[in-house]
């Protein structure tokens, strides 16, 4: 059903010039974008779209989400407003236009002025596609346009799914940020701060989907998909505590996952969206599934790496000096044309951490931290490294900027800790921490459903702060025990509730 990955570049060019025929520009950087938006939209149209914006995220902005899309529909305003989004048609489009696979009638839910239908439709002359929206001055523009590019198997319909039904079945329906009403929902919390489990309780999902518009668009979306008919759908659920609960509904309305959940990371210029997966569904009944289908997963997304701490430059030279017991396991030396003589060592600090320090004189310093049983995964990794620079020595800098770039360069080097963790993954290594003594501990809640655990201990060696909470998010700071102070210091702003925050 998905065509071969060899596909994708071609795809790739024909999606760029479909942009570029659309006015839409890419950008690298936001002082280059904002530039261009100034120059191109009045400060009555910014105040326009930035009320409008800002409307439609709140509760019940039904309206002002219509009011917006018809406002950025405008020619002068349309390619500067979707050239934010440029990155995001990119890669959205291409995952998409490879699914389409054998399905012949296609319906693209909530598709706004077209962009990507416009471009679906052309990749498929063979499929019939229809688009719907509400917004009318939207449709407007998606009709014209295709009526330029002469495609004679697209249609768009103005409708309210909320007020009407659709009144045909698709082979396939696309859904891509058209689901999921309100932005700020913060989701389901988790059944306590030691755990990402959630409650099954039928009354709390109902009211996520009512107050997020899911459950009456799924419920009609599923009524207009033939028999054996999939949809792919793509949302703003990254965070667990959204994904767990739209998950469900999904799973509620008979829908099953075709292949594992697709991560779509892209950006908005240079801000990083926090989107996605896509989700590749049938209503198929089991019996006529491959036995290979996934199951869903209701555990947090896990990155790989994402256990390790860098850091580099001044940050990871003090860093390092204050490893306790550093025992080192390895050292290697090695030339590099560019940097001179260089010289990595990796080992064990304590009872918890495993390490890898690199030098290069004074042009350049980098440090990895993750829990001890990382230090042979470092070991492995640099060994890795050090065979490949061997045969090529222009692969040792390429690969020091992508292991350190600059951004891991911290404040002020006498902060920077040992080790540190900002994600889900934080409970693995805290749980792996050996002999771990709890100093100080406190559970509270911080809001209605916003339970809060904070946590200051010790392991061999080491000192530790840890702070969990029922939306998912975790931190855990690892110092020497001189800097206690400072992590006592953290401990007290988390105690007071100002740095885990519900997102
Ligand atoms: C964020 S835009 C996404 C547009 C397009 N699908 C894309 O991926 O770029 C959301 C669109 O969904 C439309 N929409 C939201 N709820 C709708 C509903 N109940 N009925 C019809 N259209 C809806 C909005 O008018 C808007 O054009």
């Amino acid at each position: 059903m998905t065509q071969p990955f060899e596909q994708i570049p071609p795809l790739n060019a024909a999606l760029a010039d479909h942009l570029a025929w659309w006015g839409l520009r890419r950008f690298e950087s936001d002082a280059a974008y904002f530039q261009w938006q100034c120059d191109t939209l009045s400060s009555h149209d910014l105040n326009d779209l930035n009320r409008l914006a800002e409307a439609k995220r709140a509760p019940g902005g039904t309206g002002a989400e219509t009011a917006f899309y018809d406002v950025a529909a405008n020619s002068h305003i349309l390619p500067v407003l979707y050239s934010q989004r440029y990155e995001y048609y990119d890669k959205v489009g291409p995952i998409v236009a490879e699914r389409i696979g054998e399905a012949r009638t296609i319906l693209d839910f909530g598709c706004g002025i077209g962009l990507l239908t416009t471009f679906y439709a052309r990749q498929f002359p063979g499929c019939s596609f229809v688009g719907v929206d509400r917004s009318a001055a939207s449709l407007t523009v998606a009709r014209e346009r295709a009526k330029a590019l002469r495609l004679s198997n697209l249609r768009f319909d103005c409708l309210d799914l909320e007020q009407t039904p659709l009144d045909d079945v698709y082979d396939l329906i696309v859904c891509t940020q058209a689901l999921m009403q309100s932005e700020r929902d913060p989701g389901l919390p988790s059944l306590d701060w030691r755990t990402f489990e959630r409650a099954r309780d039928p009354m709390v999902q109902s009211s996520f989907e009512q107050r997020t518009g899911v459950g009456g668009r799924l419920d009609r979306l599923c009524a207009g998909l033939n028999a054996s008919g999939r949809m792919l759908v793509f949302e703003k659920t990254r965070q667990l505590a959204r994904r767990v609960p739209f998950q469900r509904a999904l799973a509620a309305r008979g829908l099953r996952l075709l292949e594992v959940p697709i991560p779509v990371r892209y950006r908005l210029v240079e801000e990083v969206a926090d989107d996605g997966p896509l989700f590749h569904l049938t209503n198929r009944v089991p019996l006529a599934l491959p036995e290979s289908v996934p199951v869903w997963d209701e555990a947090p997304e896990h990155l790989t790496d994402e256990e390790l701490h860098h850091c580099r430059g001044e940050g990871a030279r003090f860093a390092w000096g204050r490893l306790p017991q550093r025992q080192v396991l390895k050292e290697a030396s090695w030339d590099s044309p560019a940097l001179g003589s260089l010289r990595a060592e990796w080992g064990w600090s304590g009872g918890a951490l495993g390490y890898l320090y690199v030098t290069a004189g004074d042009r350049f310093t980098g440090l990895v931290v993750g829990r001890l049983g990382s230090g042979r995964r470092l070991e492995c990794e640099i060994g890795r490294q050090i065979e490949a620079i061997g045969e090529n020595p222009a692969a040792l800098e390429a690969w020091l900027e992508s292991a350190w770039p600059s951004s891991v360069t911290g404040d002020h080097p006498s902060l920077t800790p040992l080790y540190e963790n900002h994600t889900a993954s934080a409970q693995t290594v805290w749980l792996s921490l050996a002999d771990r003594r709890t100093l100080q501990t406190s559970t509270f809640d911080e809001a209605p459903e916003l339970q809060m655990h904070v946590e200051l201990g010790e392991t061999p060696g080491l000192m530790y702060l840890y702070g969990a909470n029922t939306f998912d998010q975790r931190q855990l700071v690892v110092m020497e025990p001189q800097r206690g102070e400072l992590l006592e210091q953290y401990y007290h702003e988390l105690r007071t509730g100002s740095k885990l925050e519900r997102t």
